[in-house]
């Protein structure tokens, strides 16, 4: 057993890597000693529930006990009594100094590595640094717990190659159906892992497809599989969701590098919803599309896929003139806007108010119209070119089913809307629950041709969404399947922006 006067008077040390990123992390917070720096890395790597790889070295700077872990006035031995249980969890019967240096070492590598990572996902902005670090230290984050320190990914979610034992069962159960393929790629996004798989009897296509269920049934992942065709010959995509535990999370972090990353000269309007399988930024242009539907069951996560949406409009409303205009019958979800500078008009949460904001809106519409054609002009972006002041507007109505089933005069101006407001720069995203032919009919229907579909319980469900099955198959909470008006379909999950987050980002 050592005694704690070895532990004080012994030094530890780490990685050169770490010490280097360590000097840099001192800088940017204002760290006066190395201590605070180690401390801070020690406690973000020690919040993780997996152990640390070993450190690639130990030829970084060296620092003695009593300074790393202080004297008993700054509580030492609550830094040492953690550590010590650290190690009688990992199965150490008594605390020896080399098992606690090693544990020290392991550690301070990977916690300087995620304070990089966190470092750099805020792109050196030192408020949002700190914010990331509050933030870790209220709650450890879920995907964070499945990131061993040689897989973070420095600069954000990395889609990784999958082992030769995940290759190697999925081949087995691929037989077990009758299908004999070859793997050609694969990767591990954010909350699937995604196989290329060549098949050389083209037949087996079908054979696959029908046997989807019994291949999620054989793996225990029920009936979220979900095939692709890829673009070459005989090649399809088969995507295994992973069960939550092992998600990577897609927050405020992943979103605020979707927004830095919108170019306004070559979008017009710009909106993320989520990433894509490979962890990618799902972006497309609100101003082409031209207006959108998200369709799920209660749950599957649209209000928060709608809030994404807007907050990623709002972060450029400093450079393109943009104002919104919201209608929340639940009177909760667009709580957060209430009373915003860049409101349209106040948030609607009856549907009188309903009402009078869509006439509204109609008139703004029937208004610019009349400018434009006395400027000559077709649309919104041509008239501002001649002097026009107005901006684009984008309503936003979540729970699109409870308006219009509250007076069916709503549905006629949305329609009045969505036939003709393109031009006008007025967009519209339209989330709702029941997308079925009483809310979501004919003339609406026919002019929001781009849609998120996220989980819904039945295939019938999904082609009201989209138009073809699929979104029945999807995890929920957040898991979505894009449709632009072109027809493509992309998989993505949506950013998971926590209140605190948004509030701030409302700010
Ligand atoms: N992208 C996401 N990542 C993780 N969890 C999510 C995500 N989207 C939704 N959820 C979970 O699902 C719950 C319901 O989401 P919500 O948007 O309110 O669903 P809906 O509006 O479709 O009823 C959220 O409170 C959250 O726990
Ligand atoms: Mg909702």
């Amino acid at each position: 057993m050592t005694s704690i006067s070895d532990i004080l008077t012994a030094s530890y040390s780490s990685s050169r890597e770490a010490d280097t990123i360590g000097k840099d992390l001192k800088k940017l917070i204002g760290a006066e000693s190395n201590y605070e720096i180690i401390r801070l890395a020690l406690g973000c790597s020690l919040g993780l529930d997996s152990f640390p790889e070993p450190a690639p070295d130990a030829k970084g700077g060296v620092i003695k006990g009593l300074q790393l872990f202080g004297d008993e006035a700054s509580c030492n031995y609550l830094w040492i009594g953690m550590l010590g249980e650290v190690l009688r969890r990992r199965g150490e019967e008594t605390l020896t100094l080399e098992a606690l240096q090693k544990l020290v070492r392991d550690h301070w590598h990977r916690g300087i590595l995620l304070l990089e990572r966190y470092r750099e996902e805020t792109g050196g902005d030192f408020k949002a640094f700190v914010d990331v670090l509050v933030r870790k230290a209220n709650l450890p984050e879920q995907g964070d717990a499945t990131l061993p320190s040689t897989e973070v990914a420095v600069g954000g979610i990395e889609a990784k190659e999958l082992d030769e034992a995940a290759r190697a069962m999925l081949l087995q159960h691929l037989r077990t159906v009758g299908v004999n393929a070859e793997i050609r790629e694969t990767l591990a996004g954010p909350r699937i892992n995604r196989y290329k798989l060549f098949l050389s009897k083209a037949t087996d296509r079908k054979t696959l497809d029908s046997h989807l269920d019994e291949l999620g049934f054989s793996l225990g992942i029920g009936n979220t599989l979900s095939l692709t065709d890829a673009r070459e010959p005989k090649t399809c995509f088969l995507d295994l969701p992973r069960p939550m535990e092992e998600w990577q999370a897609v927050d405020t972090v992943h979103f605020k590098r979707a927004t830095a990353s919108f170019d306004l000269n070559a979008m017009l309007l710009p909106v993320s919803p989520g990433v894509t399988i490979e962890g990618k930024p799902l972006v497309f242009d609100l101003a082409t599309t031209p207006h959108l539907l998200l369709g799920g069951t209660t749950g599957s996560g649209k209000s928060v896929c709608l809030n994404a949406l807007l907050l990623s409009l709002l972060s450029y409303a400093q450079q393109r003139p943009l104002s919104f205009a919201l209608i929340d019958p639940k009177q909760v979800e667009f709580s957060g806007w209430r009373g915003h500078r860049q409101l349209f008009r106040e948030v609607a949460t009856d549907s009188a108010a309903a009402t009078q904001l869509l006439e509204t809106l109609v008139d703004e519409m029937n208004a610019r119209y009349e400018r434009f054609s006395t400027l000559g002009v077709k649309d919104l972006a041509a008239a501002r070119r001649k002097g026009e002041q107005a901006g684009w507007i984008v309503l936003a109505v979540d729970e699109l089913a409870d308006l219009v089933m509250q007076d069916k005069a709503n549905e006629a101006l949305l329609v009045r809307l969505a036939q003709k407001s393109r031009a006008a720069g007025i967009h519209m995203i339209l989330a709702t629950q029941r997308p079925d032919a009483n809310t979501f009919a004919g003339a609406l229907r026919t002019n929001c041709p781009a849609r998120i579909a996220l989980r819904v319980s039945r295939a019938s469900e999904s082609k009201i969404i989209m138009d073809e099955p699929g979104a029945e198959r999807l995890q929920g909470a957040g898991d979505m399947i894009f449709r632009g008006g072109d027809g493509s379909a992309i998989r993505a999950h949506s950013y998971n922006i926590r209140s605190d987050d948004a509030a701030v980002l409302l700010r």
